[in-house]
């Protein structure tokens, strides 16, 4: 059901835990299981230095924040919040249709995070496109602008 990949990052995943001193906290809950996932960024001027997860998932949720976490790494904030889960998913070697939406918590914790950062400082968010971001045919229905 699930490619190597996958079980490689969910039974030995990266980037797991906090970030005492994190520049930028974001959370993101699944409206289809009510799973979660936080996430914790360290930012130097505008690129990412370090980033953390916590996430109470399936595999498929783990295996994907911490694919995600590894890929956002030395990117600007604009070239994370651009991740799609898409990417994230082709990363992983891809997911089984029914876990594609555990993808989503990452790409949307990471944004979070991103508004938080900006929060903090006084910045405009960062903004959102609209329709779907993610490889669903028809949409998921839980990306920004479709909610
Ligand atoms: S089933 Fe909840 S994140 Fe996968």
């Amino acid at each position: 059901m699930y490619t190597e990949k996958v079980i490689e990052e969910f039974t030995n995943p990266e980037n797991v835990g906090e970030l005492a001193d994190a520049d930028a906290v974001g959370e993101a809950g699944s409206p289809t299981c009510g799973d979660i996932m936080k996430i914790y960024l360290k930012v130097e001027g505008d690129l990412i230095v370090d980033a953390r997860f916590q996430t109470f998932g399936c595999a498929a949720a783990i295996a994907s924040s911490s694919m995600a976490t590894r890929m956002i790494l030395g990117m600007t904030l604009t070239e994370a919040w651009n991740l799609s889960n898409a990417d994230v998913v082709d990363a992983l070697g891809g997911l089984p249709e029914p876990k594609v939406h555990c993808s989503l918590l990452a790409r949307d914790a990471i944004r979070a995070a991103i508004d938080d950062f900006q929060t903090r400082r006084g910045l405009e968010p960062l903004e959102r496109g609209s329709g779907c971001c993610c490889s669903e045919e028809g949409g998921c229905g839980s990306c920004p602008g479709n909610d």
